[in-house]
């Protein structure tokens, strides 16, 4: 990517354009194809709606990932143009940072390796950091690859398992690395939050990055470097905005709204998707089933099934659903062709599903720009940019603070 890296003004710049083109078009974004037979949008827009509704499963696959590539009926092609300039966000530069022993990266998992190495290379600060606080560290591979030469490092991590895995291996390192058990949203996290820490969070999801930007603009903390996940686990039904940019919009964000940026799967390999498209064709026919069986023409919400509901026959697995569900008993059914009418669904949806993707990338960086405003307000010159390629991670992008 070329594109330059947000200036301070740019950051509010683009914040209120992309706020523009996301409540223009939230008719178009929050309906959920999966959960809705017809979607509202489909009749302003006949033509689109059919020209999506007769591709195919195999088409929609080829197009995830790129929808702005499709040559689908307007207003499609305008509003993908507008989407990837909006959303269009260079890479921080790349420093070079001293190689790292061999021994260190032998228990890192070979894509997790590879997402530290490229954020440990975008982290420039004016001040160089005397002790990394990992937050919500996982095992703390990130903090014992930054920590080098004399560095200090705190871990983070709720997960006692993790917490004792992680100090095993900073043990057997040699590095004197604090790993401690510790619920970052409990009052008692701000203790382990000084002034000194350069904190780090990578893929720490929704309030537990909001947390951390929180405290450590609190503690006054010189610098903090954040890579965001999971913007929907958040303890309140909608989301709660942090800049005064963010509050003043109309935008209100439900849980569900929330998952849209994470909609991507581009690290799912074959076999995991064939079984997510089976789970997924099979739910959508379970839901015409239960539409005809409870006389309700409702989505009704099935909960994540283990996967050897998947290894029954079909018939059986809409017994045992509607049992589970409390849905009255399926009798004599065409099974055979309800499943088909299933499959036949899902290429529908995931075609649908290609104009909501439009508006994914603007809706991550909305949520971003939200981040970086904030710490704008709280005293902190602010760069945000991708950090790995989004096939090596689809959370790709890096928010760097640093007060002067
Ligand atoms: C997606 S993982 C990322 C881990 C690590 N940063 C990495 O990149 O490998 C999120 C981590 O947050 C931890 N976590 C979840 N809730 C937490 C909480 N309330 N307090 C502290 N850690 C938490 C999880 O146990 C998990 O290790």
């Amino acid at each position: 990517m070329t594109e330059p890296i947000l200036s301070a003004e740019q950051l509010l710049a683009r914040f209120q354009a992309l706020d523009v083109f996301l409540v223009r078009h939230q008719a178009l974004w929050r309906p959920k194809p999966f959960v809705q037979l017809q979607l509202p949008w489909e009749r302003e827009l006949p033509q689109l709606a059919a020209w999506l509704r007769a591709r195919t499963l195999q088409q929609a696959e080829a197009s995830h990932g790129r929808p702005w590539e499709l040559d689908a009926p307007a207003p499609f092609a305008e509003l993908a143009t507008q989407a990837k300039a909006l959303a269009a966000l260079g890479e921080l530069p790349q420093t070079a940072i001293d190689a790292r022993p061999a021994r260190l990266a032998v228990d890192i998992p070979g894509r997790k390796l590879q997402q530290i190495q490229a954020f440990a290379s975008r982290l420039q600060f004016a001040t160089p950091a005397g002790h990394w606080l990992d937050w919500c560290a996982g095992k703390g591979h990130l903090g014992r690859w930054l920590a080098h030469e004399g560095q200090r490092l705190t871990c983070l991590e709720y997960d006692p398992a993790l917490v004792a895995s992680g100090a095993a291996l900073s043990h057997r390192q040699g590095l004197d690395a604090r790993h401690l058990q510790q619920d970052v949203l409990a009052a008692s996290a701000a203790g382990h939050l000084l002034a000194e820490h350069t904190p780090v969070a990578l893929h720490a999801c929704g309030d537990l990055h909001v947390r951390l930007l929180q405290l450590a603009s609190a503690r006054g903390c010189r610098q903090l470097a954040v890579a965001p996940c999971c913007y929907n686990r958040i303890a309140t039904p909608h989301y709660q905005p942090l800049s005064t940019a963010a509050q003043g919009s109309s935008l209100q964000l439900s849980r569900d709204d929330l998952g849209l940026p994470l909609s991507e799967t581009v690290t799912a390999g074959a076999r995991v998707r064939r079984q997510r498209d089976q789970s997924m064709a099979w739910r959508l026919a379970f839901d015409l089933l239960q539409r005809q069986l409870r006389g309700v023409d409702q989505y009704l919400p099935t909960p994540p099934l283990a996967a050897d509901w998947l290894a029954k026959p079909f018939a059986r697995f809409c017994h045992d659903l509607a049992a589970l569900r409390g849905v009255p008993t399926p009798g004599a059914q065409d099974w055979a062709e309800l499943e088909a009418r299933g499959w036949q669904r899902l290429a529908e949806v995931r075609n649908l599903e290609l104009l909501r993707h439009l508006f994914r990338r603007p809706l991550e960086l909305w949520l971003l720009l939200d981040r970086a405003l904030y710490l704008q307000e709280q005293g902190y010159a602010v760069r945000l940019g991708s950090f790995c390629d989004y096939r090596l991670s689809p959370r790709n992008l890096l928010l760097l603070a640093e007060r002067a």
